[in-house]
């Protein structure tokens, strides 16, 4: 029962949102489903560079370890800005501001896996 368990991994998602690394953002998270389309991007576009597990690549790993030290709004400006004269190309024209800083919280506290695939 695919739909079921994408819906229950949402509510977990949304759940874990609470409690994550961020306590202080003021602003709403990215509605569940805009929340499954970011960690597909990531899963399949940011791995594309930084490795399938975010392990590194081209790019360096994108894991809680890696980022340990990194300020949330480092991470977040790096994926909405970029890194110029790197490969790390800007993400703003996908993402908002917001959906960047999402992305970086959930990649400071571990990159949470896909929701089940539905059918396409
Ligand atoms: C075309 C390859 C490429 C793609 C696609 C890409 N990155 Fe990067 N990324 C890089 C490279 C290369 C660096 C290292 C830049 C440098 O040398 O400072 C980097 C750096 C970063 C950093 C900083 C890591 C650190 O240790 O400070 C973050 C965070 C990051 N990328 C996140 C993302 C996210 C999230 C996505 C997808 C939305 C993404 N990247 C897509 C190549 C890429």
């Amino acid at each position: 029962m695919p739909r079921a368990a994408a819906l229950l991994t949402t509510t977990a998602l949304v759940a874990w949102c609470g409690h994550g690394v961020a306590g202080e953002a003021a602003t709403a998270d990215p509605a569940p489903a805009r929340q499954q389309q970011l960690v597909r991007m990531v899963r399949q576009d940011c791995g594309s560079c930084h490795g399938m597990r975010l392990t590194g690549g081209l790019g360096p790993a994108l894991t809680r370890e890696a980022l340990a030290d990194r300020p949330l709004v480092s991470v977040a400006a790096t994926i909405f800005h970029g890194r110029p004269g790197t490969p790390m190309p800007p993400w703003r024209a996908m993402l908002n501001e917001r959906e960047a800083e999402w992305i970086a919280q959930r990649l400071l506290a571990g990159f949470p896996e896909e929701a089940a695939k539905a059918s396409p």
